[in-house]
């Protein structure tokens, strides 16, 4: 099957109510694990390069590793700038074929922010491309505290439901990236926090109401952290801090409902990488051949992905509809 448009796989998921999956590729194990636990799953996928993975990989390698992927299998494949960070970057990709990109100007002040998407928009659209932006900042859940139960303030760190709406419109981003509590990485949250659903909920809202439609929205920052797979590279000579957490299922869960039509995850899969290394490492210290441990790596983040299409994001069997 040739390359799914992004936005034919964003229609979908919003008539079907599911999240798609956005996974981080950065090699070709994880490309693999990635695309054949979704064709097992009937999952439509979005494969997610970042400006390090493209530094790491070369984008010429990755470009083939993916086509590689999509002549090999069924499912509807797209592929995406993840926190592209100047026009130049998402206009490379946007020349390459990538059917969308993300410009991530959240840093800088609202205006600046929503014309720099304004300039990637305007190219985009004009070669087949579509953009998503960022508006907030993902500082993680305990940052903003009393701004809960909505009394949003306009110069907090998380997505103002109104802001959101103004920023769409002077935009034309054709999805947003919104900060609800996520953060990026292990470490998101001290002890057991949660996501800021109702902000979710009113964001979406306000969108709506606003005559933005059904509005799809992004959560990034979406791993879990799973304590086993953290345990697990610990006992096999890992050093990770004791305060890993990240967002319960539960809340992606949630979040799926009320309407994130797309979730990103990258830290699950290296820590799926890392146990399954360092416990070949640990048990197998004279090993050597890399097909030896990159094998169960492999094996393990393909579990992993796996249990998130089907379990945490229900896009699984939705391949084909
Ligand atoms: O959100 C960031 C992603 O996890 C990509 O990370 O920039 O280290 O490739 P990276
Ligand atoms: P995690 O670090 O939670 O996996 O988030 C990944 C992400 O947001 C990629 O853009
Ligand atoms: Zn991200």
């Amino acid at each position: 099957m040739p390359l799914t448009h992004t936005r034919d796989l964003f229609a979908k998921a919003l008539k079907g109510k599911y999240a798609l999956d956005a996974f981080n590729v950065n090699n070709m194990e994880l490309l693999q694990a990635i695309v054949e636990a979704c064709e097992e799953e009937k999952a439509p996928v979005m494969l997610q390069i970042s400006r390090g993975a493209r530094q790491y990989a070369n984008p010429v390698y990755l470009k083939k590793l993916i086509e590689a992927a999509i002549s090999l299998s069924n499912i509807p494949i797209a592929v995406h700038l993840d926190h592209g960070d100047t026009f130049q970057l998402c206009k490379e990709c946007i020349d390459e074929g990538f059917t969308s990109v993300m410009i991530d100007a959240s840093h800088l002040p609202f205006e600046k922010n929503a014309e720099l998407c304004a300039q990637v928009v305007e190219y985009a659209h004009k070669h087949n491309c579509v953009v998503e932006g960022e508006l907030g900042h993902l500082v993680g859940a305990q940052f903003d505290e009393g701004e809960e139960g909505g009394a949003y303030s306009a110069e907090g760190h998380y997505t103002h439901p109104e802001q959101a709406v103004d920023f769409v419109k002077k935009s034309g981003v054709d999805s947003l990236a919104v900060a609800i509590g996520n953060s990026h990485g292990a470490y998101k949250f001290k002890g057991e926090q949660h996501l800021d659903l109702d902000r979710l909920k009113a964001i979406k809202a306000a969108l709506l109401e606003a005559g933005l439609g059904d509005y799809p929205l992004v959560l990034h920052g979406a791993s879990s952290v799973p304590a086993d797979l953290v345990k697990e590279i610990n006992q096999f000579g890992g050093g990770m801090g004791t305060d890993t957490a990240g967002v319960p299922e539960s809340d992606i869960e949630v979040a799926r409902r009320v309407g994130c039509t797309k979730v990103n995850v990258d830290t699950d899969l290296r820590l799926a990488m890392t146990a399954a290394i360092r416990k070949v490492f640990a048990e197998n210290p004279k090993e050597f051949d890399p097909r030896k441990y990159l094998g169960p790596a492999r094996a393990r983040v393909k579990e992993l992905v796996r249990h998130k299409v089907r379990d945490v994001l229900h896009c699984a069997g939705h391949a084909f509809d």
